[in-house]
């Protein structure tokens, strides 16, 4: 198998390529990733080597390059993407540019060159937020942020693919996930790397919104689940059902790191912050998955991942992080 991952040297892809290359050591992976302030060719030092490996540095939206590269492989799995939700309440256009218009540019290589699976890598936050109940694939579309939307916009597009050309587009629909190299700008790796530097740790608004946690390589055996077992026009949602208000979440966090909740520093609360996100999975676990891993195990091995790979987050904090959240702090507080 020939598989195409984009956005492999962010978060879930690095993780995911790793799971792939050690549980199917005959495939074959190339990784195309413009390398933005999310890619990290360190979250894949270890099978950078590996033969079945090859990292290729470049745009998805780059309709050359891309169609080169699609030539050579029969699979396309689609993680590249802009993917911090308050980056794109400070600047919407990189994320319609990477997630709609880079899609579109993916969904037409694999149409033209007949691929057997395409894999979009979409997002709970497509149908917006929910106060009771759970939503299924089948519930409707209300994102509300422009990542959000732009994720949406991508789904759509996936969608009319498969119904107008008949392109074998599958949909993932996923959780929070947490694990090791997840870039420290999301809340588990903030709170967890201000807490360890005993900074303050900055809940939005009541800190009573609710996410579903799911462990990344849970995440990783739901795509790979949908790479084997998956029907061409469907979707399916992963979710880890770990549902738990962020207050709950910073609380346990500094429990683990024996820290005072004293670090916690309410801030003016994100705008169009979602309050509750949930999802039913029936669907895919009926062919066969399941999350493997115990949310307050994985918590505290990600924990632990942290405090030993101190070397991996500092740097990524100091370049971006002063200019970054001295912004968001202003907008926070307002
Ligand atoms: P991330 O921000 O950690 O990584 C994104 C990667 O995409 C980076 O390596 C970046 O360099 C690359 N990239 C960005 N723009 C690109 C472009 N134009 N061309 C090529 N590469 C580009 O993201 P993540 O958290 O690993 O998320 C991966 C995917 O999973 C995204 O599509 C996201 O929407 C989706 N998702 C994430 C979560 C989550 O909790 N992190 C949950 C559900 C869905
Ligand atoms: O639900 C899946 C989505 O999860 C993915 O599609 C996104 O790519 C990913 O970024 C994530 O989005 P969220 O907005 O849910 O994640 P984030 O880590 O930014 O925030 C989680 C919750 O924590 C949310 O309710 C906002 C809150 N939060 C976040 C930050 C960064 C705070 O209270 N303080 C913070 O500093």
């Amino acid at each position: 198998m020939k598989i195409l991952v984009t956005g492999g040297c962010g978060f879930i892809g690095s993780n995911f390529i790793r799971y792939i290359l050690k549980k199917y050591p005959s495939y074959k992976i190339i990784n195309l990733d413009k390398l933005t302030y999310a890619g990290n060719l360190e979250n894949l030092k270890d099978i950078e080597k590996n033969r079945n490996y090859k990292f290729i540095k470049g745009d998805i939206c780059n309709k050359e390059l891309v169609g080169k590269i699609a030539n050579n492989v029969d699979y396309i799995i689609n993680f590249a993407a802009e993917t911090h939700v308050d980056r794109s309440i400070l600047e919407a256009g990189s994320f319609i540019k990477t997630d709609v218009y880079g899609t579109h540019i993916l969904l037409e290589a694999a149409k033209k060159y007949h691929h057997k699976k395409y894999i979009q890598i979409s997002t709970d936050e497509v149908y917006g937020s929910i106060d009771k109940g759970s939503f299924t694939e089948e519930s409707r579309l209300k994102p509300n942020s422009p990542y959000s939307a732009s994720k949406t916009s991508a789904d759509l597009l996936c969608r009319s693919y498969f119904v107008t050309y008949g392109l074998p587009v599958m949909i993932t629909r996923s959780s929070n996930n947490y694990g090791p190299y997840q870039y420290p700008e999301k809340v588990i790796p903030l709170f967890i790397t201000n807490a360890i530097e005993n900074k303050p740790l900055p809940l939005y608004g009541d800190g009573k919104n609710v996410r579903d946690w799911l462990y990344v390589l849970d995440n990783c055996s739901g795509i790979d689940t949908v790479l084997h077992k998956g029907i061409a026009g469907e979707i399916y949602n992963i979710g880890g059902s770990n549902e738990i208000a962020n207050i709950g979440l910073t609380k346990t966090i500094l429990k683990i790191l024996n820290k005072p909740t004293s670090l916690i520093k309410p801030v003016a609360d994100r705008l169009g912050h979602d309050r509750r996100y949930s999802l039913k999975c029936n669907k895919l676990m009926k062919l066969g998955w399941k999350p493997k891993r115990k949310f307050e195990e994985t918590l505290r091995e990600t924990v632990e991942w942290y405090i030993d790979n101190k070397n991996w987050w500092k740097k990524l904090k100091d370049i971006d992080f002063n200019k970054y959240y001295k912004k968001q702090y202003k907008l926070s507080n307002e």
